[in-house]
């Protein structure tokens, strides 16, 4: 099955998707986390998406729809997926539709979490990433078991560069000019779900499966 995850940066997309991808054998795509290490393997791509991500913009849709496109094209990828932070544009959801109508796979659904800016900006400062795994934990509501490290690999858990509330807000700025329109893009083709992100990591993810409970 294929399935995009919108949302707030902070309403839960990357830790939801990490358990649906669990469960149903998927691949999660995270844009975000694979322009993080080319930032850290310090490519040419991660060299340039660095200066637009540590200011909360979004990298120029051209590099962020060659990056997806590669990447569909992976073996794990002909089964299904859970693309997390992309489309984010107008522009990225046309080039997704090019791809999946060129491999004669449309998306099943797209999930919209939804949360307030001010539990957005809660959870985003308050988040530790590990950046072996990937897993994200947060310093009240999913703290790790040793206060700094990551449960799953032991790996030091980091902030990310743009955690800071200045540049959240930015990235809250941008999402409702430039993603929320994608809300309008796939409602009008009626495979856009929305689940209220406002609880447990463990109730949100028990709201998602009731709302995916007749596709799954
Ligand atoms: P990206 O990494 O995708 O960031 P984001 O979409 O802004 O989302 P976040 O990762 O901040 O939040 P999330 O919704 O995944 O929440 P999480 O599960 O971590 O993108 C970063 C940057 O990369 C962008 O700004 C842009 O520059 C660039 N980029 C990426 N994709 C791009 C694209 N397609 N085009 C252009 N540029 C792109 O949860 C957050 C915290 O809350 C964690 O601490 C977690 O433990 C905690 N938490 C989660 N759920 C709950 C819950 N239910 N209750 C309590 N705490 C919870």
């Amino acid at each position: 099955m294929r399935f995009v995850l919108l949302g707030l940066p902070g309403a839960g997309k990357g830790t939801q998707a990490r358990v649906l991808c669990q469960q149903l054998l998927i691949p999660q795509i995270a844009t975000g986390d694979t322009l993080r290490e080319h930032v850290q393997e310090g490519t040419t791509l991660g060299i340039e998406a660095r200066t637009y991500m540590d200011r909360g913009e979004y990298v120029p849709d051209a590099l962020v729809v060659k990056m997806v496109e590669e990447r569909l094209l992976e073996p794990d990828a002909v089964k299904g997926f859970v693309l997390d932070g992309f489309p984010r544009t107008v522009p990225q959801a046309e080039a997704l539709d090019r791809a999946l109508e060129a491999a004669d796979a449309p998306l099943d659904v797209v999930i919209k979490f939804t949360i307030s800016d001010s539990i957005a900006i809660q959870r985003i400062i308050g988040r530790f990433t590990c950046l072996t795994c990937k897993r994200t934990y947060h310093v009240e509501w999913s703290p790790p078991l040793d206060d700094a490290l990551c449960d799953d690999d032991q790996t030091p858990l980091e902030k990310r560069t743009d955690e800071d509330e200045l540049t959240v807000k930015r990235r809250l700025a941008i999402y409702r000019q430039q993603t929320a329109p994608l809300e309008t893009f796939y409602a009008a083709r009626g495979v856009l779900r929305e689940v209220d992100a406002e609880a447990s990591p463990a109730e949100v993810t028990a709201r998602m499966m009731a709302a995916l409970a007749d596709v799954l």
